[in-house]
């Protein structure tokens, strides 16, 4: 508890984190490459970035693109803030919010590419629509994204796997690419490498990570 509250207070001098007291908070949507990052770069967002792993590694391999890390939790932010402030990196930020809100911080065709990495399979029938692969968010980032911008999806959980590829079955979608071992897959070099915190840990529990891209129409 004391370790978060430390957090908390750090967080309000990180400048790679986009929290409510943040000036720029409410008026970022639509203006993230003017206002913040400076250029015209396309955005990649990863939904549920935790530690923010994978945006921190993205941006260290492609730095010319911009990488905006979500998360509702303000003490894993923490570590991704800090990070890219020790690798002094332009191109990262990270955003606290809700994906519920995502309307409220980004405008049409602002972002290129979404990558969603393992995100709390919300096992339960009544969470099903908390799943951020449910309609509800699918829609969400279809709002935001340029037209064919692909979204990625990497998880432990064959639940969730599952639960995506039947959605996109319904909604009459091609997946571009999936496997259900992405360790085993030609499809390995499509994650650049990268390993989450959650990812880490699954895969020292022996589980098998799949991987699923798509685009929506
Ligand atoms: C299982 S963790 C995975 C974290 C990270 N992607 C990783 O692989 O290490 C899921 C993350 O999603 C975040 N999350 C879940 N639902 C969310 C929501 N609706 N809005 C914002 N963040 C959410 C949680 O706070 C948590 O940090």
């Amino acid at each position: 508890m004391r370790q978060k509250r430390k957090r908390f207070e750090a967080n309000k001098w990180l400048k790679h984190l986009i929290e409510p007291r943040h000036p720029i908070y409410n008026t970022i949507k639509g203006k993230w490459n003017d206002l913040y990052f400076q250029n015209k770069h396309p955005i990649t967002v990863e939904i549920g970035c935790g530690h923010g792993a994978y945006t921190i590694g993205l941006a260290k391999i492609f730095p010319e693109r911009n990488f905006i890390g979500i998360d509702i939790k303000g003490d894993r932010l923490w570590k991704g803030g800090e990070e890219a402030k020790t690798y002094g990196l332009k191109n990262v930020a990270f955003l606290r919010t809700q994906v519920t809100h995502l309307l409220d911080f980004f405008a049409e065709n602002e972002v290129a590419e979404i990558w969603i990495t393992f995100p709390d399979p919300r096992p339960k029938t009544r969470d099903i629509k908390r799943r951020l692969t449910s309609i509800r968010f699918l829609n969400l980032y279809k709002a935001i994204l340029i037209q064919n911008g692909p979204i990625h999806l990497k998880t432990d959980s064959n639940l969730l796997f599952n639960h995506t590829l039947d959605l996109l079955q319904e909604k009459g979608i091609e997946p571009l690419n999936y496997t259900t071992n992405l360790y085993r897959s030609s499809l390995i070099d499509h994650h650049f490498g990268i390993q989450t915190t959650y990812e880490k840990r699954f895969i020292a529990q022996g589980m098998q990570i799949y991987y699923l891209c798509f685009m929506l129409k």
